[in-house]
């Protein structure tokens, strides 16, 4: 039987992670909006892509989560996006409301699904999704470490002229200006980035990686970056639906790793049918676990935010 796959918010990112589900046929697609029509319209268009595309996967688009029964996964795009001035922190209520009242819906009809979420601030909306569904941590999973890293290769890729796909890297902590992109354990087909790259090199590219999401927001002007974004969230569900297990960075809720205790913090998991399957506690140096941990208090001090709310929820 093919797989189920919802997508909650129809709008970038929502509608360009379904198209990229639907081309790769990863299963049968429902996107749900709270606009009327628009969702509705949007999984029309998607359907007819299929012919083209040779897709045979049904798609649709929809108001009511009861057409979302029996998903295996549900991707949570649905909020705010930022604007030019704003921080990803600053859509921290507005999307505290969306996810929250998303997610009670969504897991109402598809108990057993594996949730991912995209929304921001993402670290944050992990620990509201967790709460709002009652799911266990191997089940509710943060979309942020694979776009996060994917600038950083696709900016590494070009300072050396060589295929992306050659670049080999990973960024941990929260998804916010105080990531950590990883360049000790950066190669180039196994070569150490640091043997092709000066320092000063090196140095620009991380904080460009760091400052990636706000680039494309001052480009954009009306919201945030979609392509790169949808395209991570789709290499988290096919390695969930295909059972591949793949090495990806996720934001995922650590007891103790890395010696933080119940925050969702971006590091690198294992992905496969049963959703979080490992997460892989790698050497830090002094400085990077500084990093790490500074990452992390950003995340905790949102999550102290919420607190009083979150444990309501929970109560
Ligand atoms: P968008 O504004 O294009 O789409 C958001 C959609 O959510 C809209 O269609 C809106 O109607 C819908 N929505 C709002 N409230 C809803 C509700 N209660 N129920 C159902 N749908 C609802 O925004 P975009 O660009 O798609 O971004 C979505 C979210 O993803 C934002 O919070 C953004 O910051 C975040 N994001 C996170 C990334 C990450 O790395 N984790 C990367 C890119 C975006
Ligand atoms: C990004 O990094 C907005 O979080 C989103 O592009």
């Amino acid at each position: 039987m093919r797989k189920k796959i919802t997508v909650i918010g129809a709008g970038n990112v929502g509608a360009s992670c379904a198209a990229r589900l639907a081309d790769k046929e990863l299963g049968d697609i429902v996107v749900v909006d709270i606009l009327e029509g628009v969702p509705t319209g949007k999984g029309l268009d998607l359907l007819q892509a299929c012919p083209v595309e040779g897709s045979d996967v049904k798609v649709a688009g929809t108001n009511d989560y009861e057409l979302t029964a029996n998903s295996d996964v549900v991707v949570v795009t649905a909020g705010l996006a930022r604007k030019p001035g704003m921080s990803r922190d600053d859509l921290l209520w507005a999307n505290y409301e969306v996810v929250s009242g998303t997610v009670r819906q969504a897991v109402k009809y598809s108990p057993d699904a594996i949730l991912i979420l995209v929304t921001n601030p993402l670290d944050a909306m992990c620990h509201v999704a967790l709460k709002a569904s009652g799911f266990p941590k191997h089940r509710v999973i943060g979309m942020a470490g694979i776009l996060d890293t994917a600038r950083f290769r696709a900016f590494l890729a070009q300072a050396l002229d060589v295929s992306v796909e050659n670049i080999v890297a990973f960024v941990l902590g929260g998804h916010g200006d105080t990531m950590v992109p990883l360049v000790r354990y950066t190669s180039v087909a196994g070569i150490p980035v640091t043997d092709l790259l000066d320092k000063e090199t090196l140095d620009r590219i991380v904080e460009r990686t760091r400052f990636g999401g706000g680039e494309i927001v001052k480009y954009l002007k009306t919201g945030s970056a979609y392509y790169a974004p949808s395209a991570a969230a789709v290499e988290m569900v096919e390695s969930i639906l295909k059972d591949k297990k793949k090495v990806l960075p996720c934001s995922v809720l650590l007891e103790g790793e890395y010696g933080i205790n119940g925050l969702f913090v971006g590091v690198p998991v294992k992905l496969g049918a049963n959703g979080l399957e490992k997460i892989y506690e790698i050497n830090l140096t002094a400085e990077e676990d500084a990093a790490l941990k500074k990452s992390a208090a950003a995340v905790q001090e949102l999550v102290d935010v919420m607190k009083p709310k979150l444990e309501a929820a929970a109560g």
